[in-house]
């Protein structure tokens, strides 16, 4: 079978660069556009790992690291179950002041591609929804996420289809599984932005220290 060309799938996918991901974001919050599209393309990941997480997480106290927030679409998404202790991040200052005040306890500017200001063992969860995708933040920022989770924490998050061998994903959560850093709980193809036939991997690991 033909492999899925998902990198032709959406504009944003041809980009490489972080500054030329950031001006597209950036002309993508005008007007609430990104959140107007997530709507009509029926993007599902937020919804989808918000489900996976508080199947594991039933702490609605939880402290939650929002990796690449966005407008923050995941926020709302917990809320509605009834969890409301969110921590956002995001390169996108643009994106950022389009989410909904008071819905995090704080949002910070942040490029995850870099070490996170957060200290060690912080959160019970960390949540990257969407932003392990083309051109955007790279395995690496899997090794902060740990760092800044408690023992026994949540690691929950989509890998598009399109990079999850490209840019090394698989190699790097068997890794952590060999190094016992975590312990996968979930992982499995999502339906993640099925209206342009493009999904993602979901995973849920539990931090080991
Ligand atoms: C597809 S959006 C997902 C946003 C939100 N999680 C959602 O599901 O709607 C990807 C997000 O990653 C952010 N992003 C891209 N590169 C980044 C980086 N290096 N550091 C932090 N955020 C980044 C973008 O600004 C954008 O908000």
């Amino acid at each position: 079978m033909a492999q899925k060309d998902v990198g032709n799938k959406i504009p944003i996918y041809k980009l490489k660069k972080t500054d030329e991901v950031m001006k597209y974001y950036d002309e993508w919050g005008e007007g609430n556009k990104y959140d107007q599209d997530m709507v009509d393309w029926n993007y599902t990941g937020p919804k989808e790992t918000a489900e996976v997480l508080i199947k594991y997480e039933k702490n609605k106290d939880a402290k939650i690291y929002d990796a690449g927030c966005g407008t923050g679409l995941v926020g709302v998404e917990l809320k509605k179950h009834g969890y409301s202790n969110f921590y956002g991040a995001d390169l996108s200052q643009k994106l950022l002041d389009l989410v909904p005040k008071g819905l995090y306890q704080k949002l910070d500017k942040v490029d995850l591609n870099k070490p996170i200001e957060e200290e060690d063992n912080f959160f019970d969860a960390v949540m990257c929804v969407g932003t392990f995708t083309f051109g955007h933040v790279k395995p690496p920022a899997l090794d902060e996420f740990i760092r800044i989770t408690k023992n026994k924490g949540l690691i929950c998050f989509t890998i598009n289809e399109g990079i999850h061998e490209e840019y090394g994903f698989d190699k790097k959560i068997d890794q952590l599984k060999k190094d016992n850093k975590w312990k996968e709980v979930e992982f499995f193809k999502s339906d993640y932005i099925a209206s342009k036939d493009v999904n993602a991997w979901l995973g849920l690991y539990e931090v080991i220290k």
